[in-house]
């Protein structure tokens, strides 16, 4: 590893925070208990969850009844799509899914999978060049037969901040349940769930300074899912199996951590995002900012640069110490244009350019602009070797 290794990948995942681990530490070896057994030591740890779902419901502005703990974001995810989905099916006969071609995988591949193996059909909502739905597309997509709505809070690779509180509301007006995957959002966005007007919300602790493995749903009262982990009785009986206490613990104390300093971590960011963008489109000829210009995270910034390979650039930015991401995938030695930004309309030469930086709470201003002399000579030197190439 090079001497000064910088992390600018917070979208990815980020570090657990220390409060967050010492919160958690007591519940590995000390709260043991499982939180289903009767005796003093199951109480112990089911009083732990249940405080967790205290701290979680009162961040979403919810109530406790309304919380599920689970596995990670995509199965809160999978959770909500599959749940919604059955259940209405049964209920009213509606057997549509409408979601946008900018989801995540964890929305995008559930729905397929609804598609091609249980009889649901999936109308498509057409996104801005942004990645941004419209009320008014939604509300021309929606109908009796739509069992669900998924649109995500903030797209993960292009940092665009969806308009949920008039998208949901279009969905209420026409008695349609409307999920929204807050996992990339909830680190900086307010996931109050009565202001955002949704049925079901997505979180996964990783992407706020909480540990990896653990998630949770945010599921209207009275809106009815059909568990597809199916088992014990946990989490109101929508998730079966022992709960992870020390995970749980650790994503309610993440979470509140996140709310009570959102402000002064978005000021210190927003500074930092600001730079990069100003100084990338400075400084690297042929690159163009992705996704919105003012309606993004405040730590995201996204690009295509012309004439790059995405990976190759990741590869020479880690040998001069830093940790940046691209949305294509490199699938056996061929890389492959991420689908989302083939969705905003890029072209694919283009779209294997990408380049996605996103700070942290902890990003240092002087990292920064280590970074923004590092980055074009970086290009420089791929573009050359593109052009000497057979
Ligand atoms: C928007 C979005 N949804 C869902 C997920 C999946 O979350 P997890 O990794 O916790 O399963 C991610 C992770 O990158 C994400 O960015």
């Amino acid at each position: 590893m090079p001497v000064s290794h910088v992390y600018l990948d917070h979208a990815a995942t980020t570090p657990v925070d220390p409060r967050v681990l010492a919160a958690m530490l007591p519940h590995f070896s000390q709260t043991y208990g499982n939180p289903s057994s009767v005796h003093t030591f199951g109480q112990q740890a089911d009083a732990a969850v249940e405080a967790a779902r205290r701290t979680a419901a009162s961040v979403l502005g919810c109530s406790v009844s309304e919380v599920i703990f689970t596995g990670c974001g995509s199965e809160s995810d999978n959770l909500a799509l599959r749940g919604a989905a059955f259940a209405e099916r049964e209920r009213r006969a509606a057997d549509r899914l409408l979601i946008s071609p900018v989801e995540h995988a964890a929305v995008l591949q559930t729905a397929r999978q609804l598609q091609q193996h249980h009889g649901f059909h999936i109308d498509w909502l057409r996104v801005d060049p942004h990645g941004r739905v419209a009320p008014d597309e939604l509300r021309r997509k929606l109908s009796r037969e739509t069992a669900i709505v998924s649109i995500v809070y903030a797209n993960n690779e292009v940092g665009s901040i969806n308009p949920i509180p008039a998208l949901a509301a279009e969905c209420r007006a026409m008695g349609v349940p409307f999920h929204t995957d807050a996992v990339q959002a909830a680190s900086q966005l307010p996931v109050d769930v009565q202001r955002l007007g949704v049925h079901l919300l997505a979180l996964g602790a990783h992407k706020f300074y909480g540990p990896k493995g653990v998630g949770a749903l945010y599921v209207k009262d009275g809106l009815a899912l059909l568990p597809w982990l199916t088992g014990g009785s946990q989490e109101h009986g929508l998730r079966a199996g022992t709960q992870n206490v020390p995970l749980i613990v650790g994503l309610a104390e993440a979470l509140r951590l996140t709310s009570l300093e959102r402000s002064e971590r978005n000021a210190h960011m927003t500074v930092l995002r600001d730079r990069i963008i100003s100084g990338v489109l400075e400084r690297v000829p042929d690159a163009k900012l992705t996704g919105h210009p003012a309606e993004r995270l405040p730590n995201h910034a996204s690009f295509v640069i012309r004439g790059v390979d995405g990976n190759a650039l990741l590869s020479a930015l880690d040998l001069e110490g830093y940790a940046c991401s691209s949305g294509s995938a490199c699938k056996s030695g061929a890389p492959e244009p991420s689908e989302i930004l083939l969705a905003l309309g890029l072209p694919p030469e283009l779209a294997l350019g990408s380049l996605r930086v996103t700070v942290g709470k902890d990003t240092r201003p002087e990292d920064v602009e280590r970074f923004l002399d590092v980055l074009p000579p970086a290009v420089d030197r791929i573009r050359r070797m593109a052009t000497v190439r057979p």
